[in-house]
């Protein structure tokens, strides 16, 4: 059974995924919006996996006993400045993230709520990737410095994420 400041906590975490959800669909319209369709696809695919966190946090927080809500979300109102930008921003974001989940399993240890605590190893695995992922076309943009062909390579292979 989930203590009451667990509850809260984790409906409050459904809203942040979807404020990634949203945040990444913001950054999937610039992208369209400036005919990088390719990267646009990219943030479209990571804005269905933050949808599906949240899911994946609701049907947890329901199973375990919880009382769900829906929240309203709108996404952060930062001025996108273009795909290089974007990118630093995401790998900001997911940082940001992390450490809401390990906030999260500190709250578990502390409950003795190993439900939760085992239920979190999957979100913090999943950072680790998302980070990597991330921290790694950062990297290449940087490399790339705004070269035409190169962002164009990059895109073409982002644009083929599964
Ligand atoms: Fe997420
Ligand atoms: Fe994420």
């Amino acid at each position: 059974m989930l203590s009451k400041k667990m509850e809260e906590r984790l409906n409050e975490q459904v809203r942040n995924e979807w404020i990634s959800e949203y945040y990444y669909l913001a950054m999937m319209a610039w992208c369209f919006n400036n005919d990088y369709d390719g990267f646009g696809m990219w943030f479209l695919k990571q804005a269905d996996e933050e949808r599906a966190h949240g899911m994946k946090l609701l049907r947890y927080l329901n199973e375990a006993g919880g009382s769900i809500r829906i929240p309203a979300v709108a996404p952060p109102g930062t001025e996108l400045q273009g795909v290089d930008h974007m990118f630093e921003l995401t790998w900001e974001h997911e940082r940001k993230v992390t450490a809401m989940i390990h906030e999260i399993a500190d709250l578990a240890r502390q409950e003795k709520d190993y439900a939760t605590d085992n239920f979190l190893q999957w979100f913090i695995k999943e950072q680790v990737e998302e980070e990597n992922t991330v921290r790694n076309i950062v990297a290449q943009l940087r490399r790339i410095q705004g070269a035409p062909a190169g962002l164009f390579m990059l895109e073409s292979k982002l644009a083929a994420r599964q």
